[in-house]
């Protein structure tokens, strides 16, 4: 079924196209994050005028004309509200002049869906980490099929806490990447270590670190930054695996770009002999490919929303939204 896949929870802009769980196209455009963070509304303006664009160029890269669509769908949650809501105009809008089905897709489980498919994963323990989210999941067929919470953070998303300490050194541009390139030849200095079972806390990390900030050198404190909060990450992950007797892991959302993250996590499971798996970086990041993976099986299901029923919420819980494909 040809599905457009629209994604603009944060700072993307994307378009996806999938066809029978096959990306045929995901483009992208990203609001450029200055100093003073994401504003809301500034990012939601810039959306609206990349949307098209986008949307445009994903249709050309797939061969196909908007009358060739079968079905929409678009982030429903959770992210910045009118961030959200420039996707779920654009997707009522095509719905209602295509006259095709539409359907709100969860954000995270988009993240943790083509992971694992693209991770060659059956039912792992997903560990998703991004700037809004850090959790980690697990799949349950109980009331009905969904990812349940089984650890996340106290207080912020690993990536929010990167992003800010990025911005307290003075790394540029201010992202969890600058964060890894400066942590290049880092010795450990310790900082505050917050793990309580399978949850895990940033802020007292973050405090301390940027209480640090030029006092001691940057890639010292980048590496031991990277170090803290990775390793809080896999113990939290390693005592999920034990507890739920899993087989296999994956990691998903825009902190699993992170090639040290992924380095802990391999060897990790190498030390307990399970699979590891993650997707190519194009789908760690925010893209529409991910969303239009994953409202396809929920189209191919039967599952749609009504025009006047298509809602947005920037608090669209993991374990509230319905996985297909059981
Ligand atoms: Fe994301």
């Amino acid at each position: 079924m040809l599905v457009l896949g629209l994604e603009s929870s944060a700072h993307t802009f994307g378009a996806g196209i999938s066809d029978g769980g096959k990306i045929l196209a995901n483009e992208k455009a990203m609001y450029k994050i200055g100093a003073t963070g994401m504003i809301p509304a500034e990012v939601a303006e810039t959306h609206v005028e990349n949307a098209e664009g986008v949307i445009s160029a994903a249709l050309e890269k797939a061969g196909i004309l908007p009358s060739d669509l079968e079905g929409i769908c678009y982030t429903a949650g959770p992210g910045m509200g009118p961030c959200l809501q420039v996707a779920q105009i654009a997707a009522r809008a095509l719905a209602s002049k295509l006259k095709i089905r539409i359907v709100g897709v969860n954000h995270c489980v988009a993240h943790a869906e083509i992971t694992r498919e693209m991770g060659r994963l059956s039912d792992p323990i997903m560990l998703y980490v991004s700037g809004g989210n850090s959790q980690i999941l697990a799949l349950s067929e109980r009331p009905f099929r969904h990812y349940s919470v089984i650890g996340e953070t106290f207080d912020i998303g690993v990536g929010n806490m990167l992003d800010n300490f990025a911005r307290a050194a003075n790394l540029f541009p201010a992202w969890g990447s600058s964060v890894e390139k400066a942590s290049a030849g880092g010795r450990y200095l310790e900082l505050p270590y917050t793990v309580k079972g399978m949850d895990f806390s940033f802020t007292g990390l973050l405090t301390r670190a940027t209480e640090l900030t030029g006092k001691v050198p940057v890639n010292d404190l980048s590496y031991s930054v990277q170090e803290t909060a990775f390793s809080e990450l896999c113990e939290a992950t390693e005592r999920a695996i034990l507890l739920k007797g899993k087989k296999e892991i994956g990691v998903c959302g825009g902190v699993a770009q992170n090639s040290r993250l992924r380095q802990m996590l391999q060897s990790m499971a190498s030390e307990q002999g399970i699979r590891f798996g993650f997707a190519p970086n194009e789908y760690n990041a925010d893209n529409g490919g991910m969303i239009a993976f994953a409202g396809e099986r929920l189209l191919s299901e039967g599952i749609s929303w009504k025009l006047g029923e298509c809602r947005i919420s920037q608090r669209y819980r993991v374990d509230s939204a319905y996985v297909p494909g059981g």
